[in-house]
C-alpha cells in the first residue's frame, strides 16, 4: 500500500491537517477524514453533482478531484455557508419555498448556485438552469428549485 501523504487543506476558512492515500478524492477526504458530511457520493463518477464543493469560490466535483491537487485553493462546503444554526442565502431562498425533498442532492445544488451567485451576482433565468443543469434531483421536477433559485437571485439584488 502506497503511503499516505500529509496535506494541509483550507477548508471553510480554517487550515484542516490530513494524511490521505494519494488516489482520494476531495471528496473522501472532506467525508471520512474531516467529518464534514454534507457533500454526498451519489455516483462517484462526476455526472450527479451531489458531491459539488466550491474551490476558489468556483463548484467542482469532489468526486473527481484529487485531495493532494487542491493545494492552496479554498475549499467551501455547504457547512461552510453560514454559522452554525444558520442558513446561507441559497439555502434561506430554497427552505422559504419548500424545494428540498429527500435532500440529498441539495447540498450540492446549494454549492452550484452559490458558486453562479458569487461569479454573476444577477443572473438571467438560462444562466440559473445552466448551473443547475449539472445537479440530478431524482425527486422533484425542477420547478421548486428554480422557484427557489430566483427568489436567492431576488435576495442579493
Ligand atoms: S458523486 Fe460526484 S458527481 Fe456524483
Ligand atoms: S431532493 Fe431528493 S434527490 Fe433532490
Amino acid at each position: 500500500m502506497l503511503d499516505r501523504i500529509a496535506l494541509t487543506l483550507s477548508v471553510n476558512g480554517e487550515p484542516r491537517e490530513i494524511r490521505v492515500a494519494p488516489m482520494t478524492t476531495l471528496l473522501e477526504a472532506l467525508r471520512t477524514e474531516l467529518a464534514l458530511t454534507g457533500a454526498k457520493r451519489g455516483c462517484n463518477q462526476g455526472v450527479c453533482g451531489a458531491c459539488t464543493v466550491l474551490l476558489d469560490g468556483r463548484p467542482v466535483r469532489g468526486c473527481l478531484t484529487l485531495a493532494v491537487a487542491v493545494g492552496e485553493r479554498e475549499v467551501t462546503t455547504v457547512e461552510g455557508l453560514a454559522p452554525p444554526g444558520q442558513l446561507g442565502r441559497v439555502q434561506e431562498a430554497l427552505e422559504q419555498v419548500g424545494a428540498v425533498q429527500c435532500g440529498f442532492c441539495t447540498p450540492g445544488i446549494v454549492l452550484a448556485l452559490e458558486g453562479l451567485l458569487r461569479e454573476t451576482p444577477h443572473p438571467d433565468e438560462d444562466a440559473l438552469r445552466e448551473a443547475l443543469s449539472g445537479n440530478l434531483c431524482r425527486c422533484s421536477g425542477y420547478v421548486k428549485i428554480l422557484e427557489g433559485a430566483r427568489r436567492a437571485v431576488e435576495a442579493a439584488s
